[in-house]
């Protein structure tokens, strides 16, 4: 292998894993790391601290620097940056998944236009291997579902809240405490960090541009004690579910909310952080890979790994890995959530008097939707009584008609959940 010299922007979690990783691979030369704060102790030995730098725009411009690690996170600046990398003709390794789920359209363009190549193995799951095996040796198939978990912060605080019976605010400041939800955990546990996840899988899946502004997307927030109590008694778990399938006349259905999945599930069986991706393709049918999707290590492995093959990829041909190009043409045909068809948990604060499950029984059959079970959770001081419906397969639409006219009966007082379930 040629000597390849390269950049990295970011040295924080995934920029100093990468560092250490790099270590024992002689070959690869790091020219300069570029950081905000230059100023920042750095708590790695033999540093040579004159490799930093606080303006990227060093690495980038640099004629020697042939690949740009840009582990630096967020739209701006690292956009316009990683754009002066590719007009010059670098090659980019990147682990930005918010980025590519924004802008990942023009990136592609221009590193088509320039002739190098984006790898991003990191942006999905961390260290799981997904983007390289669905764009290589899976690419005889035609993939037609994902059912992801693909955020740890939300899976820890979900798998918390199922074991110990924890509130959501409990649940979220333990996370905290133990460094696996940040300060303002807004990204994660509303959704975010998913949507961006799920927006990338299925565009390469479908191979169809999907816009992450079309995701319907909910986080974990609503989620309380009850409603994971209840899911508990009828066989279920809660998680954080990643969606992207495609249904009738080629049109996708993407979308990101939490469901209770059933207990024999795959994806009910993942605890704590790890992230799971369990995808169908014709004709390899149904695959899962589970592991780590995040940390300093796991990401890096997934960087390196993307340099690696790039580097021996520049070292065999002179010409982009074919596979690796990103060229999708057709924009996503994407639905809206009131299209989607579903079971349903609703959880119902329901006056504690004689005919409540009667008008809920009513209503739902008004509006197309099958009851397969319905319970009532004990009554409040207020005499008030908990009810919890599971629906058979239903239309989003019929359910939320249902939601609005069940509110306007006088004795129902609260909806107090609505959530999906995957059996
Ligand atoms: N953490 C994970 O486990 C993980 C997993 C998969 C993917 N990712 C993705 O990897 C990326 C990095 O995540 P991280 O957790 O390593 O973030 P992090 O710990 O916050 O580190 C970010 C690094 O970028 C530097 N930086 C920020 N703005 C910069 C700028 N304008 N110019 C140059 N450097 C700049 C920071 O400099 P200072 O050190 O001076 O503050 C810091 O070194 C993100 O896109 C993230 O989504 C992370």
């Amino acid at each position: 292998m040629k000597a390849l010299k390269v950049g990295i922007i970011g040295f924080g979690t995934v920029g100093t894993g990468v560092y250490n990783v790099l270590q024992d691979f002689k070959d690869i030369e790091i020219k300069k790391i570029a950081v905000k704060n230059i100023n920042k102790k750095r708590n790695i030995e033999n540093f040579d601290e004159t490799l930093l730098t606080d303006n990227p725009y060093e690495i980038v411009n640099n004629p020697e620097i042939g690949v740009v690690i840009e582990v630096a996170g967020g739209v701006n600046p690292t956009y316009d940056v990683l754009k002066t990398a590719i007009q010059n003709k670098k090659h980019i390794v990147t682990a930005n998944k918010e980025l590519l789920a924004k802008e990942g359209s023009e990136l592609f363009r221009l590193a088509k236009e320039n002739g190098v190549i984006i790898l991003y193995e990191a942006a999905v799951a961390g260290g799981i291997p997904i983007i390289m095996p669905i764009k290589t040796i899976l690419c005889a198939n035609k993939i037609t579902k994902i059912a992801a978990i693909l955020n740890g912060t939300t899976n820890y605080i979900l798998t918390k809240m199922g074991e110990k019976e924890l509130s959501y605010d409990v649940a979220l400041k333990q996370a905290q405490e133990l460094g696996y939800a940040e300060t303002d955990p807004t990204g994660d546990v509303e959704g975010f960090d998913t949507a961006y996840k799920i927006a990338i899988l299925s565009t390469i899946s479908f191979n169809k541009k999907v816009n992450i502004n079309k995701i319907y997307r909910e986080g974990i927030t609503k989620i309380t004690a009850q409603d994971i109590k209840a899911a508990k008694e009828l066989g279920y778990t809660i998680k954080l579910i990643a969606l992207g399938q495609v249904v009738e006349d080629g049109k996708v259905d993407v979308r990101v909310h939490p469901m209770l999945v059933a207990k024999k599930h795959l994806l009910a069986k993942v605890k704590n952080a790890t992230n799971s991706i369990m995808l169908t393709g014709k004709p390899v049918g149904e695959l899962v890979f589970t592991g780590a999707g995040a940390g300093a290590e796991p990401t890096a492995s997934s960087v390196v790994g993307d340099l690696l093959v790039l580097a021996s990829e520049l070292e065999a041909s002179n010409h982009p890995l074919p596979q690796a190009i990103c060229n999708h043409t057709e924009i996503a045909d994407q639905i809206d959530i009131g299209d989607t068809f579903n079971e349903y948990y609703i959880a119902i604060n329901a006056s504690n008097n004689p005919g409540a499950i009667g008008v809920i029984g009513t209503i739902c059959g008004k509006n197309n939707i099958n009851i397969s079970t319905i319970m009532q959770k004990g009554t409040k001081d207020d005499n008030t009584a908990e009810i919890v419906v599971i629906t058979e397969r239903s239309k989003e639409s019929d359910v939320q008609n249902a939601l609005q006219e069940l509110l306007k009966s006088e004795c129902i007082k609260k909806i107090d959940n609505l959530l999906r379930v995957m059996n």
